[in-house]
């Protein structure tokens, strides 16, 4: 599957973004719900959707630089230098935003995130379309992203929403988040694209902050509540040391892990690849089958968390660690 989509469901799909609708189109990394950026009323619309909480700003879907210049304030050399290294591709900007942004964009805030997805699809639609594409995942608020096309339509109705198919999205793990205001850079949430490569671009040191609470007591990126990405089942996370113990902690117990084992009938297993990026893949649909399967608790091995890696797979490791860290706290 190379995740292309029909010319006249691209078409399709660029038509009820015109008409205000709402459109999920697959990204190299999660399937995004995407409306029209320019228009507060369909923007609205993904919220109410999601049952978005208003305070949490989407991000926007752009062409390339040139498109996301004009959502912005300003378009900083970094901005440039990082689109060039990164773009298309899994890395979003918050940058100051411009006039022209609705609100309900960037909840109220002064910056507005931008990203230019590398998918064929996505850049397809973000073409036929001919504007910017407001688009958070494709999923109920707090709930785990969409990597297929199935996940989208578990979640919502098609007459609210037209799904373009493109197949399993090839990455699996959401966008890195990088705060580019205020001559400061920082990740507001860890992704495919790790802080020293952007570092490397940059020249300078980057920041971090994956917690709820930065050090100025706010939500920097309000997006990252702890509990998010979770499954419905409760779900734990285990180390190798706590096999097959783990086993005794509830009737039936779906087990997710990258290891070769084997569980009694009355339970659940789900295997994922044990390489960064096939981990990376998979790991949402695996969530979602291990919490479709009845089980009363899913138990997540602890993956190799950046072990040997190269720069690109311990940046995976580090976004997989904690999504996992959010899908099992609570
Ligand atoms: O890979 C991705 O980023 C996917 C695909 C569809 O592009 N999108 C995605 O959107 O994950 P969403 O809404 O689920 O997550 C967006 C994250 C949230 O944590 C949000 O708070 C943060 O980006 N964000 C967006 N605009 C922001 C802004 N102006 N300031 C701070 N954080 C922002
Ligand atoms: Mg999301």
């Amino acid at each position: 599957m190379d995740g292309s989509v029909p010319s006249e469901l691209i078409d399709e799909g660029a038509a009820w973004l015109r008409a205000g609708r709402v459109v999920a189109f697959p990204t190299e990394t999660v399937y995004g719900l995407g409306a029209d950026a320019l228009s507060g009323a369909a923007v609205a619309r993904v919220y109410e959707l999601k049952a978005r909480p208003a305070r949490n700003p989407v991000i926007v879907h752009v062409t390339g630089p040139a498109m996301a210049a004009r959502l912005a304030a300003s378009w900083p050399d970094d901005a440039e230098r990082l689109a060039r290294a990164f773009w298309p591709g899994p890395l979003t900007l918050v940058l100051e935003r411009g006039p022209g942004v609705p609100d309900v964009v960037t909840a109220g805030r002064e910056t507005v995130g931008v990203r230019a997805p590398d998918h064929p699809a996505a850049l397809a639609l973000l073409f036929r379309f001919g504007g910017p594409i407001a688009a958070p995942s494709a999923n109920r608020s707090g709930g785990v992203s969409p990597t297929r096309a199935a996940h989208v339509r578990e979640s919502f109705a098609p007459e609210e929403v037209l799904v373009l198919d493109g197949g399993a999205c090839p990455a699996g793990i959401e966008s890195t988040v990088l705060l580019l205001a205020g001559g400061e850079a920082r990740v507001l949430r860890p992704g495919p694209v790790g802080a020293g490569a952007i570092a490397e671009v940059l020249g300078r040191a980057v920041g971090a902050q994956t917690d709820a609470a930065g050090d100025t007591g706010g939500l920097a990126s309000p997006g990252l509540l702890a509990r998010h990405y979770a499954p419905r089942t409760p779900a734990v996370l285990f180390g190798e040391e706590e096999w097959p113990g783990v086993l005794g902690r509830a009737a039936r117990v779906a087990v997710v892990t990258h290891r070769a084992r084997s569980v009694p009938l009355d339970h659940v297993l789900v295997v994922l690849p044990g390489d960064a990026p096939g981990y990376a893949a998979g790991l949402y649909a695996a969530v979602r089958e291990a919490d479709a399967s009845g089980a009363d608790l899913i138990a997540i091995e602890r993956p190799p968390a950046g072990m040997d890696a190269s720069g690109r797979d311990a940046a995976l490791w580090h976004a997989v660690a904690d999504r996992l860290a959010r899908a099992t706290s609570g």
